[in-house]
């Protein structure tokens, strides 16, 4: 069937034509339409719209066609998109009945009924895959309860932590991305198919039915909106960029830890490489390109935005260019995804290296000034002066802090015009020593192991609900 046989007097140049086509990128919707036309036809038959022996020869080639491929489809010059391939090959396997299928349809509702449903899936595909990132590091999290390591600001030495803590950090952040697709999912599923062209049909079509048929939660209330909106797809690309930034920064901070000066971790050389003159080198290349890749994804965000805010309502042929970016924000997010997973989950904490910078740089010093308020009742504002000229002080006499003493600290008080504290010893040594400071820290929330442990089962519990949501 030349589609253009009606209207226009001669066929496109190569070039127009060529410009024109969606083919290259409709391969990823093909089976969305097979099960989009059956739905359709399938509701034509049930509501008396088609005969129903034209419906059965129909819905017998489309199932003929989904169990050939993709191949079968035959692609001359005058075929503009799947859709038509699709039409064509029903055409050449029943006859000019064929034709019937496309009663009350265009191919504006079937496009964007197509992107949904192969939507539905990655998003679900994604989700599972952020699930196994959280449930690794989650596992790993248990094995480095008190395993201490330093924490930064500014990039600078802060405050012990656990390595656990910091991996429940990253696991907090990826949950938040599962849910940021979660609920964009539910403006994914819904039912376009029955808008047509923009303004549904006149023939009594069921889009209830189309609905349940296809597994959408509900059908869109309105055929323009359903024919030109495409936000659910600016929405999913958003998430996939926080997912992406979510995961660049995890690896910026793997390049950093992966050092020689930080020397914090070793990222496995599997996922390494060397260069070609420099015969002791070992590069974190596949850390370097999930950094870079976010950049793609975030581009093809504005990108979709950008063609999608100047379309006069209802469906521009501009649409169709927003599919492939869609599609390809979500190859690169889902090759992301697996690859730092693996990686992630293989490297080596270096911990006396972990412990030497957490014990070093009076990353402690809160806490000093802590137990001055606490037991001493000095205004913190006080307490956090006495410590910052120790912390000068030691530090321009090379003392560390397992060199702080009461009598230490007594000193530089009364110089400063404070009285003598006396500070038991212990005290002191405690709250300077790195775990220990960690096990003060019972809030919720918190670094000390019991309290990682009570976000590990909260976070064990959501990976269970998810993942038997996800029928796993
Ligand atoms: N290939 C088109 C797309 O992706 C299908 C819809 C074509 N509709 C039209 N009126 N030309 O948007």
């Amino acid at each position: 069937m030349n589609l253009r046989a009606g209207r226009l007097k001669t066929g496109m140049s190569d070039e127009a034509a060529e410009y024109n086509s969606s083919l290259e990128f409709d391969r990823v919707i093909f089976e969305a339409d097979i099960k989009c036309n059956f739905a359709h036809t399938l509701m034509l038959k049930e509501e008396g719209i088609i005969d129903s022996q034209i419906a059965d020869n129909i819905l017998c080639a489309l199932n003929k066609l989904e169990e050939e491929g993709y191949d079968a489809l035959v692609f001359d010059p005058s075929v503009e998109d799947v859709h038509m391939a699709i039409e064509n090959y029903v055409t050449d396997q029943i006859g000019p009945e064929a034709g019937f299928m496309h009663t009350a349809k265009s191919r504006n509702d079937q496009v964007a009924t197509d992107i949904r449903l192969v939507l539905r899936e990655k998003i679900n595909e994604v989700q599972i895959g952020i699930l196994e990132f959280i449930e690794g590091l989650v596992e790993l999290a248990g094995e480095h309860l008190e395993t201490v390591m330093i924490g930064y600001t500014h990039l600078q030495h802060a405050q012990p932590i656990t390595i656990a803590h910091h991996l429940m950090a990253h696991a907090q952040a990826l949950k938040r991305d599962y849910q940021r697709l979660d609920d964009c999912y539910k403006r994914v599923n819904l039912n376009p198919l029955g808008s047509a062209a923009m303004t549904t049909t006149s023939f009594p079509i069921n889009r209830e039915l189309t609905t349940k048929l296809l597994g959408f939660d509900a059908y869109l209330e309105n055929s323009m909106d359903g024919v030109s909106s495409r936000d659910f797809v600016s929405e999913t690309v958003f998430d996939l960029s926080a997912l992406m930034s979510t995961l660049a920064k995890i690896c910026e901070e793997l390049i950093l830890w992966n050092t020689y000066e930080f020397g914090i971790v070793e990222i496995d050389d599997e996922y390494s490489s060397t260069s070609s003159i420099m015969p002791q080198k070992k590069n974190p290349d596949i850390a370097e390109l999930a950094r870079a890749k976010s950049t793609v994804v975030t581009g093809e965000l504005m990108t979709i935005l950008s063609i999608l805010k100047a379309i006069p309502y209802t469906y521009n042929k501009d649409l169709q260019e927003i599919t492939p970016h869609l599609w390809n924000a979500i190859e690169v997010s889902q090759a992301t995804l697996s690859i730092v997973t693996k990686m992630y989950l293989s490297v080596k904490f270096n911990k006396e290296r972990c412990l030497e910078l957490a014990g070093s740089n009076f990353a402690t010093a809160t806490d000093l000034a802590d137990i001055m308020v606490r037991e001493k009742s000095i205004p913190f504002r006080q307490a956090h002066k006495i410590v910052g000229r120790i912390v000068n002080e030691a530090t321009a006499s090379g003392l560390s802090e397992g060199d702080i003493t009461s009598e230490y600290i007594d000193n530089i008080a009364t110089k400063l015009g404070f009285d003598s504290l006396g500070l038991n010893d212990e005290l002191v040594s405690k709250a300077l020593n790195p775990l220990e400071n960690i096990k003060m820290r019972t809030v919720l929330g918190g670094p000390s192991p019991e309290m990682v442990n009570i976000a590990r089962d909260n976070l064990k519990l959501f990976l269970n609900e998810e993942f038997e949501k996800k029928g796993i």
